[in-house]
């Protein structure tokens, strides 16, 4: 993982806005947050995608793909993959960006897991980087003190560790829940009003992320207890052997609701939403990582992965390390 080194805690974001760190805390479990001071999501990305590279203990030349997750791309084209693959010299690699918002991570280890299984690839690098502050309303309390920048990056390849059952899901009839445009459409052949015709969300104008905050928080609650029992049941691995559960990190009170519904302990449910905040897509990597670091994983823990979000997009994996 890596995250940028400047930290913002609640009672900065209390200068901006009208909010307090009581609110904050009690309403979400966030403390702190980390905020790019200019680094683009393409250099989160590499510092991580290096770290996993020396963690692996593989070169970068034996990369035959890269998948990249983002919703703050740095550039429509190339690709945030692509990107990679030039800072870290992975030559060989297929390079391919996907989008799943917060859930990007699940996405990216299913599709990996698909190619490995087919033989479409025998070494592939996730990585999820996000500078989300660059798309954040700084005057909209009810979203601004909620997320954070980051990124987290992982190696994956056949025959090491297992990866037992996934499950991905999406319901885009619930997009306008949480959005953020990709740009404004302008062109001296088109009237605005023809092009803003087509907006699907344009009551809610301009280039900012906005979300629907209780209707999100009300998909989470039920979709991330649902997909881990899913990925449970299929895999025949009952809820309580999980060693560990890693939820994204969007709130604490989702995370412990869907630990009371899976009958889960909280010591189980690893979380490190207080010092990151949301980090989307890289919050799961960023979890596996500092777990990883801290020594509490253990080849053969069994692991749930979870996550939601945008689009909306769900999905749980669980896992084998
Ligand atoms: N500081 C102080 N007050 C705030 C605030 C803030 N930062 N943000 C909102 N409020 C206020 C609201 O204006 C509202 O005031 P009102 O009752 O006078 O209208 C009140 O707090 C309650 O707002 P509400 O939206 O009902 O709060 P909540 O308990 O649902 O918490 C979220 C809001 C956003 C924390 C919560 O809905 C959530 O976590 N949703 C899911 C978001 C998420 O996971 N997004 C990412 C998906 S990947």
């Amino acid at each position: 993982m890596y995250v940028p080194p400047m930290v913002v805690t609640n009672d900065d974001l209390a200068k901006l806005v009208d909010t307090s760190d009581e609110w904050i805390t009690e309403r979400t479990g966030i403390r702190q947050r980390r905020f790019s001071q200019g680094a683009p999501t393409w250099v989160l990305g590499r510092e991580a995608a290096l770290q996993a590279i020396e963690n692996a203990g593989i070169e970068a030349g034996e990369i035959d793909m890269i998948i990249a997750c983002s919703v703050t791309s740095d550039y429509c084209t190339p690709s945030l993959a692509c990107m990679l693959q030039r800072e870290i010299g992975a030559e060989s690699a297929a390079c391919w960006d996907m989008n799943a918002a917060c859930s990007g991570f699940i996405f990216a280890l299913d599709a990996a897991y698909r190619y490995l299984a087919t033989g479409g690839a025998s070494t592939i690098l996730i990585v999820c980087s996000e500078v989300l502050s660059r798309i954040t309303d700084f005057e909209d309390r009810s979203t601004c003190v909620l997320f954070g920048d980051g990124a987290g990056a992982v190696v994956v390849k056949k025959d090491e560790g297992r990866l037992f059952e996934s499950c991905v899901r999406s319901q885009g009839k619930s997009g306008g829940a949480l959005f953020a445009r990709s740009g404004k459409f302008t062109s001296p052949f088109v009237k605005k009003e023809e092009i803003e015709k087509y907006d699907l969300f344009r009551e809610n104008p301009g280039c900012h992320l906005v979300m629907e905050g209780r209707e999100v928080y009300r998909f989470a609650v039920a979709a991330m207890p649902e997909m881990i029992n899913n990925v449970c049941e299929k895999a025949g691995i009952p809820c309580g052997d999980l060693d560990w559960v890693i939820p994204h990190q969007a709130n604490i009170r989702i995370i412990k609701t869907a630990a009371e519904r899976l009958h889960i302990g909280m010591e189980k449910m690893v979380i490190n939403l207080d010092r990151y905040g949301n980090t989307s897509c890289a919050s799961i990597p960023m979890c596996l990582d500092e777990l990883n670091r801290s020594g509490r994983l253990k080849r053969g823990a069994r692991i749930a992965l979870a996550g939601f979000g945008a689009g909306l997009t769900c999905g749980a994996i669980v896992l084998e390390w």
